[in-house]
């Protein structure tokens, strides 16, 4: 006899269920607490690709139950930046997180996130690391980011949520909010996923045109360029600087490239080893973003 979802364990359901709504989350997520049951968060604004379907999987092995989001949340979006135009494919985004076993999809509207309006909206904000390298290009930005991310913990208060380090600076500025406000939630960071010439998968690739596709590798190997130099003795800055020629050479129009401390993406001191290469360049339409870590060898002691 076919063993009844229950019987057959917690992740046995094969249907995913799509909510909206608040109370509808609510009452759902209660039902799987008071069951015992370990819930994991995978917040995205759709468009999925297979990096976010990493993520998912991640999360399905870390949980009895995982909550994907999709929601384009305007609060992280600048003046003039793509709010309106950034894709928007909520059915075939539910396929793809159905097909790989995800429970739950939360699609809020944005009156349901935001009954104040954009303006009249209590925000969340990371002093200092906020405000560089993608904060300083984007101003606001990451207040948006830790705003919505905050709203969403505590919408499904998870036991664990995962996030990419394609994101790097987000996903540390999402550490230091739970940190600093006391979120009991486990933060997951997962390594990039590529496509096969090296390219980060983004949905703003989309924004591409086949002869800009052809170059945005060379993002990740200018990133590899620095790593290696920086590994080889470079200074940071020399490989920065290097680095920026090499990507308006190939077209791009860099907004920053720079060699940080792994730990809070301050900049390197002589003893700092543990080190990430962070850029954000603008080709044709799109904003691409990407990172390399790389382990500088130290001076040994005399
Ligand atoms: P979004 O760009 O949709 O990304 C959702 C999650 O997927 C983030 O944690 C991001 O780092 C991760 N991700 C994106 N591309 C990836 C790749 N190629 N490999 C691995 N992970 C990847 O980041 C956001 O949305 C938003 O800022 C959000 C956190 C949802 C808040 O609105």
């Amino acid at each position: 006899m076919k063993p009844s979802p229950e019987e057959a364990g917690p992740k046995a359901d094969s249907r995913m269920e799509t909510l909206h709504d608040i109370p509808a989350l609510r009452s759902r997520l209660a039902g799987w607490r008071a069951a015992g049951l370990r819930i994991a968060l995978v917040p995205t604004m759709g468009n999925l690709h297979e990096g976010h379907i990493a993520l998912v999987q991640t999360a399905l092995a870390g949980a009895d139950r995982v909550v994907a989001t999709v929601f384009v949340n305007p609060l992280q979006f600048g003046p003039g930046e793509d709010l309106d135009s950034y894709p928007r494919t909520l059915a075939e985004d539910a396929r793809q997180l159905q097909a790989v076993g995800c429970q739950l999809l939360f699609a809020p509207a944005e009156a349901t996130m935001y009954p104040q309006g954009r303006a009249g909206h209590t925000q969340v904000e990371v002093p200092g690391l906020s405000a560089e390298l993608c904060g300083a290009s984007r101003p606001g930005h990451f207040r948006g980011v830790t705003t919505v991310v905050a709203k969403l913990f505590n919408l499904v208060q998870p036991d664990l949520a995962v996030f990419g380090q394609k994101d790097y600076q987000q996903l540390l500025l999402i550490r230091r909010m739970a940190l600093d406000l006391n979120m009991d939630i486990e933060i997951v960071g997962l390594p990039t996923v590529r496509e096969a010439d090296g390219l980060a998968m983004s949905s703003r690739n989309a924004y591409l045109t086949a002869a800009e596709r052809a170059r945005a590798p060379v993002l990740f190997r200018t990133l590899t360029a620095v790593a290696a130099a920086v590994a080889a003795g470079t200074s940071p800055e020399q490989a920065e600087r290097d680095a920026a020629q090499a990507l308006r050479t190939a077209g791009f129009e860099p907004d920053y490239v720079s060699v940080r401390r792994r730990v809070d993406l301050a900049l390197p001191g002589p003893a700092d080893s543990a080190l990430v290469v962070l850029a954000a360049a603008h080709l044709g339409r799109a904003r691409l973003i990407d990172n390399l870590e790389l382990d500088r060898p130290l001076p040994v002691q005399g």
